[in-house]
């Protein structure tokens, strides 16, 4: 397999306007709750990354009619809850978490078996988080014996609705037994600890299918009903945004505009936590696309501090933690992030992965069981493994604007997984950045 370095000259400043590529979690969405309406669902803005693509291939061979993505234009022909086909062999997920443990809250609704497998990141994450509570439902699901991956969901099984305390602060958890919810007998009510992204309640809602916001953090959704095509636009992604935001706060000189960003209030602890930090981000025109808060982000260079990170504000950041500890290393003084063990079992385990980085580059960062304490400091050049894992690549190719020399990353291919084009779109912002393939 060929594998992509990139090579980034240290300095730079970040100036002018950018749209970074349209938000992961909504496109997932949009294709499944699409591919399970009645009627069309036209999208725009969907994120043409590998992970969304396996979303949509995936519903593709279970006999739903997709046409595109052409520049970010998909037209879904609904096959209803009940119109998916037995696929012909097991669903690829890839490298997504959220297509898998998504997809297993529909698959275990259907009527035939399916085997859901991914690549070697994928097959290692935990999936008993998903899994134990299906089975509550009356599901039937096989895992490895360590409770990862290749999923045998057995079909025809008749679902009952639960009440279920979420154990992890997980949208994909939440996310997959209201999916789950969808095909079940009575009312499925789930009880997050704290809140995660709502995208899942909000497009729901957007296909016309009733939810109960009970309290602040319960939500109760009864089987039976359908859901009807509709049009989403989908903003940009603020967790690919995120690269930016750092990577403008931490150059001097910097001045940027990231155009239509989704901001809704789940996902905004980048931000949080950047201001906390000393960070200058003006939120503008905020407006409304398709059910979510989109609005454009101006970032201009700030000399940051370092801070606790409150923990009320890790599952609103929970995919940005990597680019946050390259502020936090460039920050004055330490930062101290607690509260954060789901980093161990995302793409890679981004805590030590991180840490080791960190610490290959000069910079005091020590790991601990749920978080990591960073000193800030000068950054030096170095080579760098990013693990395989997407968000890590790109968070070190920003820290190069504050390196004395330059940065090498090895296994950056995965970065196509959540943002393709992020190489070109860094160059036109001003990074010195170079792809190989080897
Ligand atoms: C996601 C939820 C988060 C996040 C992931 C996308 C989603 O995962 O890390 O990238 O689309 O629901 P967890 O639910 O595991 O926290």
């Amino acid at each position: 397999m060929t594998k992509l370095i990139f090579y980034i000259q240290p300095g730079g400043v970040l100036h002018g306007h950018l749209r970074v590529p349209g938000d992961k979690s909504i496109s997932h969405r949009a294709i499944m709750l699409g591919s399970l309406a009645e009627g069309i669902t036209t999208i725009t803005g969907f994120l043409e990354g590998e992970d969304c693509l396996a979303t949509l291939k995936a519903f593709r061979a279970m006999g739903v009619h997709i046409d595109g993505p052409k520049q970010g234009q998909v037209v879904v022909q609904g096959v209803g809850l009940r119109g998916l086909s037995a696929p012909k062999g097991p669903l690829d997920m890839g490298n997504s978490g959220t297509s898998m443990r998504l997809m297993s809250g529909i698959l275990v609704g259907q009527a035939f078996d399916t085997v859901l497998t991914g690549d070697a990141s994928l097959t290692r994450r935990p999936m008993r988080r998903v899994t134990d509570p299906l089975t509550l439902m009356g599901a039937r699901i096989e895992t490895t014996a360590t409770g990862s991956a290749p999923l045998h969901i057995h079909g025809g099984q008749p679902l009952t609705g639960i009440d279920y305390p979420l154990p992890v602060a997980s949208a994909q958890v939440k996310s997959c037994l209201l999916l789950a919810g969808l095909y079940a007998e009575g009312v499925t009510r789930i009880k997050e600890p704290v809140s995660t992204r709502d995208h899942t309640e909000r497009m729901l809602e957007g296909f016309g299918y009733p939810l109960r916001r009970e309290s602040e953090r319960t939500i109760a959704v009864t089987g039976g009903g359908r859901l009807q095509g509709t049009v989403i636009d989908v903003p940009t992604d603020i967790s690919s945004a995120a690269f930016f935001l750092v990577g403008a706060s931490i150059a001097p000189g910097s001045d940027l505009l990231l155009e239509h960003v989704g901001v809704n209030p789940t996902r905004t602890g980048v931000i949080n936590i950047l201001r906390l930090m000393g960070a200058n981000i003006e939120v503008l025109n905020p407006r409304l696309a398709g059910g979510e808060p989109v609005a454009d982000l101006r970032v201009r260079y700030a000399p940051l501090r370092g801070i606790c990170i409150p923990e009320a504000l890790v599952p609103l950041a929970i995919d940005e933690f990597p680019a946050l500890f390259i502020a936090a290393a460039c920050a004055e003084g330490v930062t101290v992030l607690t509260g954060a063990e789901e980093l161990r079992v995302k793409e890679s385990d981004r805590i030590q992965v991180m840490a080791d980085g960190l610490n290959a580059l000069g910079i005091a960062a020590g790991p601990t069981s749920d978080g990591i304490v960073i000193q800030g400091g000068t950054l030096s050049g170095g080579t760098l493994a990013s693990h395989g894992d997407h968000r890590i690549a790109m968070s070190f190719a920003i820290a190069a604007l504050r390196a004395s020399g330059p940065i090498t990353i090895q296994d950056c291919a995965n970065v196509n997984t959540s943002f393709p084009g992020f190489a070109t779109r860094a160059r036109d912002a001003g990074l010195t950045l170079v792809e190989q393939s080897i």
